[in-house]
């Protein structure tokens, strides 16, 4: 039973008092019925959310980034997305190809191979050779010009395209949609920039990581004395709602709590003498780093709700005044994820070359290394469900139920259009 079914129930019973006096004793005694079964029950599993429950190896019919563009060679690589083993490989005119990573022959995986004849692989145990653009078994070295197997065997080709530095693959059992559509809009047609950005395989599911990067309550606690904070302080606490608009969902700031005085406890508060506060400019601000002196023109464009969103297959991107960041969390198997965090300027020349050297010198390693790797450390802690929602978690509310909307590029998807929620109007968490 959810809190909601708890709550449902507690109602319904208080409805047929006789006066006002047994009325209002129902009432009280079914506010304790209901705390104290709130107190038992809580959220046993994800059975409201059966698309998000069921999603463990990850959604199908998305585009993936899995590798750098530019390490990606004639020489193939392993990845495995969402359980499926894949080859990658780039053919002699440099189009980057995907192939199932298994020889039907014996089952070798052909990213163990090599190119022996241009565009192709050759699988190295016997040397089954496939073209890399159709799967196609071209040639048998070990069996002679004339073998019989050729023009019978294939292995199955996955759908390759690249954007903002990154090598995707489609994973999915119908035509894929142009992965420009999938891509944040800004990233479109954008003008020129410059990427950064760090590819991981982690442990932990993929939408505890989604989860995570989403989620309003744990950035201020849990990397409060992470190296990026250091001269940064960040609230106590903060009110929240979640905006929707087309495929994102947005988490906005109502509030903000530098210190607060906790009943019989005391104060708690993250500043100290040696971190600043960012300036609080609501609408005008880009992200709790607060407004810069100089927003970027491009990002400022956008006009952007709120500076954290998130939309589908689980792509997060944080809009700071100088740059954008985006998480990617692909799903590699059940309790494994890719990582891969990107961060996007838009700067040519030499500001690119300043961008460059300031993300190699500090920030790869202090926000791309040490500040999300404390976020893998509790995604791997993290032993959900049962749980207990509270009021920030409305951000990972909206985001279980945009999956249970189903994939926006399929036939047939119906946008829900924009929305507001708050924890006052949304059910799921205790209030
Ligand atoms: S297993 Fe690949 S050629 Fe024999
Ligand atoms: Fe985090």
């Amino acid at each position: 039973m959810t809190i909601d079914d708890t709550e449902t129930t507690s109602e319904t019973t208080v409805a047929i008092g006789t006066d006002s006096a047994d009325r209002l004793a129902a009432v009280m005694a079914s506010r304790k019925r209901g705390d104290a079964a709130k107190k038992a029950t809580g959220r046993a599993d994800w059975s409201s959310w059966p698309e998000y429950d069921a999603a463990a190896n990850g959604l199908r019919n998305y585009w993936y980034p899995v590798f750098w563009s530019a390490e990606l060679r004639r020489k193939p690589v392993a990845v495995r997305v969402c359980g499926e083993d894949l080859m990658l490989q780039r053919d002699a005119d440099g189009v980057a190809h995907g192939l199932h990573d298994r020889c039907p022959h014996r089952g070798v995986p052909l990213s163990m191979g090599t190119e022996e004849f241009p565009s192709t692989v050759t699988c190295p145990y016997h040397a089954w050779t496939f073209d890399l653009s159709t799967g196609e078994l071209v040639a048998v070295i070990t069996d002679g010009p004339d073998s019989p197997m050729c023009g019978k065997v294939s292995v199955q080709i996955f759908p390759v395209a690249e954007a903002v530095g990154l090598v995707w693959v489609f994973i999915g059992d119908r035509d894929p949609h142009p992965l420009s559509d999938q891509l944040p809009e800004e990233l479109r047609n954008p003008p020129k920039y410059a990427v950064g950005g760090r590819i991981e395989d982690r442990n932990g599911d993929w939408r505890l990581y989604a989860e995570n990067g989403f989620d309003e309550g744990h950035a201020k606690f849990l990397h409060r004395r992470s190296y990026w904070r250091t001269f940064k302080t960040m609230p106590t606490w903060n009110v929240v709602h979640i905006e929707r608009h087309g495929r994102w969902i947005y988490r906005i700031e109502d509030e903000r709590h530098w210190d607060a005085e906790f009943p019989g406890l005391g104060t708690w508060t993250n500043y100290r003498w040696w971190k600043k506060k960012p300036r609080q400019q609501q609408g005008k601000m880009l992200g709790n780093t607060g407004g810069a002196k100089k927003n970027d023109p491009y990002i400022v464009s956008q006009d952007l709700p709120g500076f954290a969103s998130l939309s589908m297959p689980g792509v997060l991107r944080i809009a700071y005044p100088q740059f954008i960041h985006y998480e990617f969390y692909v799903p590699i198997e059940d309790g494994k994820t890719k990582y891969v965090g990107v961060m996007v300027q838009f700067k040519k020349g030499l500001a690119k070359a300043g961008f460059f050297a300031k993300y190699l010198g500090g920030i790869r390693w202090l926000f791309h290394g040490q500040f999300s790797g404390q976020d893998g450390w509790m995604v791997e802690a993290t032993d959900a469900p049962p749980e207990r929602l509270y009021r920030p978690d409305i951000s990972l509310l909206e985001w279980r139920r945009m999956i249970e909307e189903g994939n926006p590029f399929d036939d047939g998807y119906v946008s829900p259009g924009n929305s507001v929620t708050d924890a006052s109007n949304s059910p799921g968490v205790d209030r």
